[in-house]
């Protein structure tokens, strides 16, 4: 029972932590892309919010948590920007390793075959980067993901969280904990980069899990002051 307690929180931690990293990262790089989200969130949680020192409510971030799905008025850019997030830096570059149970024809080259036995790695980073399905792919870019109608396209999809039977079970609440944090984080803060220490955009360490390196971004309250901020930020979940 420990052991699969430490392995949820040992897989768990670490991942979510990059993608919320690579979120400050991207916030900072891309301040358009930025400015998309946060005037979605500024619909669903005003800013006077902050001015006004009132308790955001959990129903709140799940109002934000259907958005994507269930709203035919606001475009979806928070999620847009986390599924890019996921795509252009991708926590687990190469991906887990799996084992073909049969022989299996590999259709995209003639006479190839991947033999029974063998041991795979469904490479997250080249699948990222093929031109193909993300055109341009080395540019952030969220809008890839929406359709003519701003809603998250159905027809794209990247494996952040793996394939087949072994797919990460924790990929629901991956993608809650960085949707959440991406928002709350968004609609305080203004994230920039610093002049005197530019984002290395490539900085990561390599690894499993593969992080990025230290890097500077300052955080600008979008309303109000520090402390109005931490006022409202302190009585989170309150009264729920
Ligand atoms: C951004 C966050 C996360 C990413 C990118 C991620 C990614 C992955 C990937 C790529 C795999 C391997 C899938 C495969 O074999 O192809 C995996 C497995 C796994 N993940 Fe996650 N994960 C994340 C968060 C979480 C969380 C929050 C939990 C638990 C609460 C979790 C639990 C697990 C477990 C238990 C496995 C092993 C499953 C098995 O081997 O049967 N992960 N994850």
């Amino acid at each position: 029972m420990a052991y699969l307690a430490g392995s949820l929180f040992g897989v768990g931690s670490d991942t979510t932590a990059v993608a919320i990293m690579v979120v400050v990262m991207a916030s900072a790089c891309y301040p358009k892309a930025q400015e998309k989200v946060q005037e979605e969130l500024d619909v669903v949680i005003s800013r006077d919010r902050g001015k006004s020192n009132i308790v955001i409510h959990l129903s709140e971030i799940s109002t934000l948590l259907q958005l994507p799905h269930s709203t035919t008025t606001t475009p979806p850019a928070d999620e847009a920007f986390m599924l890019e997030c996921l795509r252009w830096r991708p926590m687990t570059t190469l991906g887990f390793t799996h084992r073909a149970l049969t022989d299996i024809p590999y259709i995209r080259f003639s006479n190839t075959c991947i033999p029974e036995g063998a041991i795979v790695f469904g490479n997250h980073w080249a699948i990222s980067r093929d031109p193909s399905v993300y055109p341009n792919p080395d540019q952030f870019d969220p809008q890839r993901w929406l359709n003519t109608d701003g809603k998250i396209r159905d027809d794209l999809k990247f494996p952040s969280f793996g394939f087949g039977r072994r797919i990460c079970p924790g990929q629901h609440i991956a993608n809650r904990s960085i949707f959440i944090n991406a928002a709350l984080l968004l609609w305080s803060f203004k994230i920039t980069q610093d002049p005197e220490n530019p984002i290395d955009e490539s900085g990561f360490v390599d690894g499993v899990i593969v992080h990025p390196k230290p890097f500077a971004a300052c955080f600008e309250p979008r309303f109000g002051n520090e402390a109005a901020l931490r006022g409202v930020m302190g009585k989170y979940g309150e009264g729920l």
